[in-house]
């Protein structure tokens, strides 16, 4: 091998001996010794970014598509090289799976510039998986294909059907309010997630898959498979081809993620009533490319995008209702009109080339543009006193009749306080107050936890009072529901108006007119301020990075140093 051998496959990012001949000497004989005859050492390399772990029951299927992947890379001619990644589990990780986000994003940019691969397939799913890693491969900029592990399916139980996470949701409120039994409850936890993959209603796992289509980082059709459907192993073998296939015909995800690219994905999240949190994890793939997510443009788009998907948590169907119906070519067929369709894919084909009039589509599930679950989008976001920078509201999963609330607050410090009062029975509140909760922001110990869906406290769950107006600097489950305002930045730990708020004092929401104002003078305001102390500092490791570096939700809480500028 010569200096002037191509750079790719094992030649690839040789390690800096300062003899770049013998480093790649050495990378050979070493990599003999896993059994690759010298045919298979010359093929173009495409890694394969394995997530799984026994953390991780969304995750259980990847050795069977890391399998299928190779299937396709060896047919087309490359060479398949799997490699472990951080293995992001939303219910194992303390104190959230979000702390790690970017941590994950990180260490999988380091392995796709460190390893010698000429592209990749990154497989992903869980919450906070395919975030990290569309973040990694928008900074590492090497031909990738995202593959999803594909949503669980649900389980018939005594004539309704069940999946996570809505219906834990929905049975433990239950339970809270003294409806369902703790036999009942137990018998339930049993039959909410039995088949592998990611959660079974439109959340944040489910829509992080679509938006990743939306942006063209999954092929066409691909997202929404259910992860024990065979086409799902179909699709694994097809990413394994089309990663052969971008290191000779690159197409980078700088070329795919793009202004254009990513308003298409807000306008998808915006017709599907997905998750909010796929808001901050958009936000933060974008801002790896340089592009910014201006809240005020979002309201514009949610006015004139309507919600044509029912599904969980705001209506009736599970995610393999939604990939039968027709998935996300016949919801992008359905917005054709919205969508800058110039916009190319990981195919390095325009959106106008690929969107097809589909043969069916089960309007239960899927909207026509006449017909829409809801006229306007469902997510907005509010600006005002309470929320400089801005904060959230899903108003697809909140009550229309709370949207213009001015009432007292009754304030939680942070989650130990809540925790540890929510359900006294001497707690002043009512149903008609405002229930706040701060300290719970990115910058803080908590992680910036799914916690903005406080519960209704239990004296009045057990009077029937099924929603309140509640608020809060944390972000919310995308499987969750209610009159809920999130994400208000800057959070309370970062010297946000909302780490002066006191219970008592009036708070004014109006949906109507997208603000989030509190009532309180400025005399009194600067008093407080004046006594106010930033949070107690970690010491060291990732929470110390953490606490120097995250940006606000407003800006996708990415470290401020992985950001692209300009
Ligand atoms: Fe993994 Fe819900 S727990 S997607």
């Amino acid at each position: 091998m010569t200096q002037d051998a191509p750079k790719r496959g094992l030649a690839r990012n040789v390690a800096n001996y300062g003899d770049r001949d013998f480093a790649l000497y050495l990378r050979r004989s070493f990599a003999k010794s896993m059994g690759y005859s010298q045919a298979m050492l010359d093929k173009p390399v495409v890694g394969i970014a394995d997530t799984g772990s026994d953390f991780n029951n969304c995750h259980r299927t990847i050795p069977d598509l890391i399998e299928a992947v190779k299937r396709g890379v060896l047919a087309a001619g490359g060479l398949p090289l799997a490699f472990p990644t951080l293995s992001l589990s939303e219910p194992s990780l303390f104190p959230t799976s979000m702390h790690y986000r970017n941590l994950s994003a990180m260490e999988t940019e380091a392995l796709l510039t460190a390893q010698p691969m000429d592209s990749v397939v990154l497989i992903g799913g869980c919450d906070k998986s395919v975030p990290a890693q569309l973040m990694a491969a928008a900074s590492a900029d090497i031909p990738a294909v995202q593959l999803v592990v594909g949503p669980m399916l649900a389980t018939p139980f005594q004539g309704e059907r069940l999946s996570a996470c809505t219906d834990c949701r929905r049975y433990w409120a239950q339970y809270r309010a003294g409806t369902v039994t703790a036999e009942r409850i137990g018998q339930i936890e049993g039959r909410l997630a039995t088949t592998a993959g990611t959660c079974g209603v439109m959340g944040t796992a489910s829509t992080m898959a679509c938006l990743a289509e939306a942006l063209g980082m999954i092929p066409l059709g691909h997202g929404s498979i259910p992860a024990v459907h065979a086409d799902r192993l179909r699709a694994a073998e097809e990413a394994g081809a089309l990663a052969v296939k971008l290191i000779t015909a690159p197409v980078l995800p700088s070329q795919i993620i793009t202004e254009a690219s990513v308003e298409n994905a807000l306008r998808v999240l915006l017709a599907l009533g997905g998750s909010t949190n796929a808001l901050i994890h958009l936000t933060a793939i974008a801002g790896r490319r340089g592009i910014k997510i201006d809240l005020g443009r979002l309201n514009a788009l949610s006015d004139s995008t309507p919600v044509l998907v029912d599904l969980k948590p705001t209506g009736e169907g599970y995610m393999e209702d939604f990939h039968a119906a027709g998935g996300m070519p016949a919801l992008l067929w359905e917005l054709r009109d919205l969508l800058h369709l110039e916009a190319i894919d990981v195919t390095g084909t325009s959106l106008r080339e690929r969107l097809v009039a589909p043969a069916f589509v089960d309007r239960r599930y899927i909207r026509a543009r006449g017909e829409p679950v809801s006229p306007v989008g469902g997510i907005v976001a509010l600006f005002g006193s309470l929320a400089p920078r801005g904060a959230i509201l899903k108003r697809s999963a909140a009550t229309a009749a709370l949207f213009e609330t001015e009432a007292r607050v009754v304030v939680f410090d942070g989650l130990e306080d809540m925790a540890a009062r929510i359900d006294d029975p001497a707690l002043d509140v009512t149903k008609d107050d405002i229930l706040v909760l701060k300290n719970a922001g990115a910058l803080t110990p908590a992680g910036m936890p799914e916690a903005g869906y406080l519960p209704i406290p239990s004296k009045l769950a057990r009077a029937g009072v099924k929603d309140m107006v509640r608020m809060s600097d944390c972000r919310m489950s995308g499987t969750a529901f209610g009159t809920i305002v999130l994400h208000i930045t800057p959070e309370a730990a970062a010297g946000g108006p909302l780490g002066l708020v006191e219970s008592g004092d009036r708070v004014r929401l109006s949906v109507a007119k997208r603000s989030l104002d509190l009532l309180v003078d400025a005399a009194e305001l600067e008093r407080r301020r004046a006594q106010w102390t930033p949070p107690a500092k970690a010491t060291r490791g990732w929470d110390r990075l953490v606490q120097e570096q995250v940006l606000q939700a407003d800006e996708g809480c990415d470290l401020a140093m992985l950001r692209l500028e300009g």
